[in-house]
């Protein structure tokens, strides 16, 4: 089995230090790694396999040492500049910002979803927003099987989202404290405002969710809206989802698709108060589906309940995923 040099980037932030986590628990074939981050945290100290790495600045040359594979998640215009710089030198980025989802020639993947995307690269894969993650994961099997007309998405999402500001806002609001991330306390409130406001209204969270979500199933006339919100909650995103389906369903047929398809766990018996929650989600990998029930209010509609830990599965457990499957490929060539 071949092995593979890999770097961390961004390796001190919320997603990079779950980036480690979820490298040792899934044991990849590694020959080096490396771990970059800003001027601040140099020369730190980080333990990874019970070994202890010194953390470098990121800069120009910081590929210049075949790397094989660099996960990043130091923002996006980290990204920008060094993202193209370390795919020139060969290096293949599977990145988690933003920067670079929406561009044509690059794949944006859910390995449960579009696997096969990851072979159209060009040395940059994107990983989606977090809520888009969760989302595509329960919409995929049901737009294979019934095709979907339009969607409803209402999310409820955690402060882990916005990084270590974000949840040091909410630890210290609880203690009385001003917000220094978000524009208003998050303590005791929520804030219908996730990343920047747009022309239209939206805001740019709204409009990921909205474009991503079309990417990644290769429909680009999917009728999708979205209300984003902040919640007090530490970790793990919740969402509301309503879909109106082409075609007509049984609702045990579509729990049943549901149960089977990957990556999926059903929570779902109201008599026994079974359903998913940020409690429950919180470390796991999988997304979680429940409250499953008919939208009377139209044909062929349906109203879901979806929770996933948005810094595993929607950040760091998908990109290692997306690593895997690029190694899977990388080995057969
Ligand atoms: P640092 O801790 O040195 O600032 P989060 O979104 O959770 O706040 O994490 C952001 C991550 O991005 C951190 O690891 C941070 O490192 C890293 N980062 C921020 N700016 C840069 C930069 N210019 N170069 C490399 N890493 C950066």
């Amino acid at each position: 089995m071949k092995k593979y040099k890999l770097a961390v980037v961004g390796v001190t932030g919320m997603v990079g230090r779950t980036f480690l986590k979820i490298l040792e628990e899934r044991n990849l074939p590694i020959s080096e790694i490396f771990f970059f981050a800003s001027s601040r945290s140099a020369g730190q100290k980080i333990t990874f396999q019970n070994k202890e790495y010194v953390i470098e600045e990121l800069n120009e040359n910081s590929f210049d040492r075949g790397i094989d594979i660099a996960l990043f998640s130091a923002g996006g215009s980290v990204s920008q500049k060094y993202a193209p710089i370390a795919a020139e030198k060969g290096c293949i980025v599977i990145d988690n910002s933003s920067a670079w989802r929406m561009d044509p020639s690059v794949p944006l993947v859910v390995p449960e979803v579009n696997p096969e995307d990851i072979k159209l690269n060009r040395g940059i894969i994107a990983n989606p927003n977090c809520s888009t993650i969760q989302a595509v994961v329960v919409l995929k099997p049901l737009y294979d099987k019934y095709g979907i007309k339009r969607v409803v998405f209402s999310t409820y999402q955690a402060v882990s989202g916005a990084g270590m500001d974000g949840y040091k806002d909410l630890e210290n609001g609880l203690k009385g404290q001003a917000p220094k991330k978000f524009p208003y306390p998050i303590a005791g409130n929520l804030l219908p405002h996730i990343d920047v406001f747009t022309e239209n209204g939206y805001t740019k969270e709204e409009m990921k969710m909205i474009n991503e979500t079309r990417k990644i199933l290769g429909d680009d006339s999917l009728r999708i809206t979205a209300t984003t919100v902040r919640v007090p909650v530490f970790n793990s995103h919740s969402e509301s989802i309503n879909i109106e389906l082409e075609k007509p369903f049984e609702l045990e047929d579509l729990k049943n698709t549901l149960k089977e398809a990957p990556g999926i766990v059903v929570q779902d018996d109201p008599g026994n108060n079974l359903y998913p929650m940020p409690i429950t989600a919180n470390g796991r990998d999988e997304v979680f589906v429940g409250r499953i029930r008919r939208d009377e209010s139209v044909e062929n509609g349906v109203n879901l309940w979806v929770v996933a830990d948005n810094i595993r599965k929607g950040a760091a457990t998908n990109t290692v995923q997306i690593a895997q499957k690029l190694i899977e490929y990388l080995d057969k060539e």
